[in-house]
């Protein structure tokens, strides 16, 4: 099993050195190869997503990503932005389908902003799709305008093809789960939410045993903290569910629990937590690496057909927060304060 290892920028560096240590626990034959990305690959060649590295991730069997980014290159244009690099790996490897699972864990109640009556037990997953919309239609850019000033604009786009392949995941995932689907938009307002809407009613019609539902994204996201159980499945595009999968996290307690898994057609992957690269705490060892080590979880699932393994290693994830270990962004008082490298021990120990 090949791995491609892009530990990218800021804490990135740290909670991919971790979770690769884990997996090495697990006893499989794993190949693992590393190049640079986001600023880092800028660093080494002058692009945040260096060819080198694109090869390497087009023939790996998986992708293990980090995070990217770093207020020291906002100054640069943006084609060399390190967040290029992630939207390049998306597009250029056909990572259209995005999951986002949002569980709370029983022992991450308390830690949530919401109380936990409201947050206890859940488990939602968002399907964001990645290669379309606002993010990648075009034309976008910024031209000098009539008026005088300049004007930027971007386009919201999405075709047929690309609402009903994402519809087809997010029905599909349902269907393991709780059986029913959210379907978010913006139709009140918005052509492609119209499209948007229409195709996946369509699409629903060859899964009659799931329950479908509409919302507008500015209700989702008040439902969401409002009463998020009522959710199970929500299949979004890209920039809806950007937003949403942001807000999702925070009811779990901490944007650092949450993995992705990024699939193409035929399930293979790229695998990184939600959160961002988190300059501030970037070299202090106090990030937490669950997310990326529930990333790879993922990773075994979807893409290496390792299920066993996968559950191993969330098994051994639930047993550390039980037992009590808490990096600093899911202290609560009365549970032990750890580092990364600490946290990632922990996990260790219990596979
Ligand atoms: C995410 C991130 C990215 C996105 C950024 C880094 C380009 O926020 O994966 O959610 O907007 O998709
Ligand atoms: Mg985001």
């Amino acid at each position: 099993m090949k791995i491609a290892v892009l530990p990218g920028d800021g804490i990135g560096k740290e909670i991919i050195a971790e979770t690769i240590r884990v997996l090495g626990r697990l006893g499989l034959s794993f190949e693992f190869e590393q190049a640079p990305v986001g600023g880092a690959g800028y660093e080494a060649s002058g692009h945040p997503l260096p060819q080198a590295t694109l090869a390497l991730a087009k023939q790996a069997d998986a992708i293990l990503f980090g995070s990217v980014g770093d207020p020291k290159y906002d100054s640069l244009e943006s084609s060399k932005r390190p967040e290029q690099a992630i939207l390049g790996l998306r597009k250029e490897l056909a990572l259209f389908a995005n999951l986002r699972p949002a569980q709370v864990y029983e022992e991450l109640a308390a830690a949530s902003a919401l109380r936990p009556e409201v947050v206890a037990g859940l488990d939602i997953l968002i399907v964001r799709e990645l290669t379309g919309d606002i993010y990648f239609g075009q034309p976008k850019g910024i031209r000098r305008h009539e008026s005088g000033g300049r004007e930027g604009f971007d386009t919201m786009r999405y075709t047929e093809a690309e609402i009903r392949r994402i519809a087809r995941v997010a029905f599909g995932a349902a269907r393991k789960r709780g059986k029913k689907v959210c379907s978010v938009d913006k139709a009140n307002v918005l052509e492609t939410s119209r499209l948007w809407r229409e195709i996946v009613a369509e699409e629903a019609k060859q899964f009659g045993d799931i329950e479908l539902s509409h919302m507008y994204v500015d209700n989702c996201a008040m439902q969401l903290v409002r009463n998020p159980k009522q959710f199970d499945v929500i299949v979004t595009g890209n920039m809806f569910g950007d937003i949403l999968s942001d807000e999702a996290s925070m009811l779990t307690g901490s944007i650092g629990m949450l993995p992705s898994a990024s699939l193409d057609a035929n399930n293979k992957g790229l695998y990184e937590p939600i959160h961002g690269s988190a300059p501030d705490i970037a070299g202090k060892g106090i990030a937490n690496p669950l997310a990326t080590i529930l990333s790879a979880a993922l990773m075994l699932r979807h893409s290496l057909n390792q299920g066993a393994a996968a559950e191993r290693l969330d098994r051994a994830v639930k047993q550390t927060l039980r037992d009590g270990y808490r990096t600093a962004d899911i202290y609560t008082a009365g549970t032990r304060k750890v580092s990364t490298v600490e946290m990632a021990s922990a996990v260790a120990e219990r596979l």
